[in-house]
């Protein structure tokens, strides 16, 4: 850490998949405000999950106003705030004029499952080629390129931008970053490495934009405004904010959320390995400078791009739909708890799951299965079933594919992890953590950081790395690192087989449903 005789703060924008979030961290990581607004989640049809693209904004901008009150009201000045970070939601797509730069659509959300169909015709397209090695990823409901497609297919208006050379796209770091720089009046239009690699746009070996891939998606370069790919860390191309309290301070980071959680538990070695508990859960391992190409169901992504002469670093990354969602399923639609903070106290009634077995795949399974057409599927139901038993299963169904998330991975990297950094809202519960060890569905300790804050960490050091707040990754390895509580697991593997054969094979049963 630099010596300064000045203050230094560095704002962080979290817009996740159902808040959003504004966080004042100081050098050494540690948060002085933040604040926090849930938004609307439109479910228009069964599968599909959109958002209001204004009501990001708005929410990102009222969190900044808050939390910056917070922090004037400690003592604080604007002045000190040297940077803002962003960090967003992944693969949700939005549109925009680009003359008028209103929006077209709602933003259609990452685990929407609209286009199953459109991905089963590509899938049969006689000749398609591997895309994977190309782009990190499969083909599935999950990246922005077929969200794009149905749009393109089904909106007018979308096709008409498009046709008339005025359809902009973006994931959502792209549209606040127009959006928080006044729209039209700068036009700013631009991406970071993390989140391209999440459209099947990019070439994760370049990291340019690839014709191959666009011809595939039959996406014309000439028609489509693509965001413009500047590295995660910079000092001017993300521009800075135009109006509110933090008018005039330059944004200089950009992250995909689970990339910024990644930096946030300051995993920048080879081996390092993160799982983050949010509305899905997503484990990413650091591959090092050299992307892996999965053969075992996982996605190769960008972790981060530090630019200035760093090499863009890589992780191998599992990814699972629900995970906090299929808790707020307990709350919103079973009405079984109050708040999902009470599924812990509710999973405890319960010595063990009673046999029940719940496959949260409201969004079919991502890894390591992608099964598009998999629905949420409660197994093992008896007289003897409890909601404790649906609560603890409801936990468990995101352990037993972190396992199988981990079994790919060990196939992949070819090397077993010793130990599984955590952090996410899920992450809170020390009683689902031990599930996690207990059960010994994962075998292995967890490690938990006492500041749980680590996405929005996460780009806050891009952020700050980018104005020479640290200079290098040695100086960043303790940032926010102080407190960390190691979970042991504690029951034998036969257990753990047991559980996890019954897991495999109620996946085995999920699939195939008719719409
Ligand atoms: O890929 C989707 C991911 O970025 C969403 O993260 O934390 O909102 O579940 P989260």
């Amino acid at each position: 850490v630099r010596q300064n005789e000045n203050k230094c703060f560095i704002g962080s924008i979290d817009q996740g998949t159902t808040s959003t979030r504004f966080l004042i961290f100081d050098e050494h990581g540690i948060p002085h405000a933040s604040h926090q607004i849930e938004f609307k989640q439109i479910y228009p049809h069964s599968g599909w999950v959109e958002h209001d693209p204004y009501e990001l904004v708005s929410s990102t901008e009222t969190c900044i106003e808050e939390a910056t009150k917070a922090f004037l009201a400690a003592g604080h000045s604007v002045s000190d705030i040297k940077a803002i970070g962003i960090t967003n939601q992944r693969e949700t797509t939005i549109v925009w004029d680009s003359e008028t730069g209103e929006a077209l659509h709602p933003a259609v959300v990452w685990p929407d499952t609209r286009t199953k169909r459109l991905v089963r015709k590509l899938k049969a397209r006689s000749g398609a080629p591997d895309l994977q090695p190309l782009c990190g990823l499969p083909l599935s409901t999950y990246p922005s390129s077929v969200k794009l497609l149905w749009l393109l297919e089904n909106v007018p208006s979308v096709r008409k931008a498009y046709d008339a050379c005025r359809l902009a796209f973006g994931t959502v770091d792209s549209w606040l970053l127009f959006r928080l720089n006044g729209g039209l009046e700068r036009n700013i239009h631009v991406t970071d490495p993390t989140n391209a690699s999440r459209t099947m746009f990019l070439n994760i070996h370049t990291l340019k934009y690839d014709d191959q891939l666009l011809k595939f998606f039959g996406l014309e370069k000439e028609k489509l405004r693509l965001p413009k790919v500047v590295p995660s860390s910079d000092a001017t191309g993300f521009g800075s904010l135009t109006s509110g309290i933090l008018k005039g301070v330059r944004i200089t980071g950009c992250l995909g959320d689970q990339s910024s959680a990644l930096v946030g538990q300051c995993a920048f070695s080879p081996g390092r390995a993160k799982n983050t508990y949010g509305t899905g859960c997503f484990l990413l391992y650091n591959t090092g400078t050299e992307p892996v190409i999965s053969k075992y169901g996982l996605l190769t992504t960008v972790a981060y791009d530090f630019g200035k002469g760093h090499k863009p670093v890589y992780a191998l990354e599992g990814s699972i739909a629900a995970a906090g969602s299929a808790v707020k399923f307990l709350q919103n639609n079973l009405r079984i708890i109050g708040s999902d903070k009470e599924v812990g106290e509710l999973a405890e009634t319960v010595e063990d799951s009673g046999g029940v077995v719940f496959v949260t795949a409201f969004s079919g399974l991502f890894a390591p299965y992608w099964i598009d057409d998999a629905k949420g599927t409660i197994f093992g139901l008896t007289q003897h079933t409890q909601l404790g038993h649906i609560a603890r299963a409801t936990l468990e169904a995101t352990c037993f594919q972190t396992h199988a998330i981990l079994s790919a991975m060990e196939k992949d990297s070819g090397h077993t992890l010793h130990e599984l950094a955590v952090d996410g809202g899920m992450s809170n519960s020390d009683f689902f953590i031990q599930i996690q060890t207990q059960s010994n569905i994962l075998g292995l300790p967890i490690d938990r950081p006492l500041m749980r804050e680590t996405t929005a960490l996460g780009t806050a050091i891009a952020a700050g790395f980018a104005i020479g707040i640290w200079s290098e990754f040695e100086g960043m390895k303790h940032i926010g690192q102080e407190g960390r509580t190691v979970f042991r697991p504690r029951i034998g593997g036969a257990e753990r087989e047991k559980m996890v054969k019954r897991w495999e094979r109620a996946v085995g049963m999920c699939k195939g449903w008719m719409d």
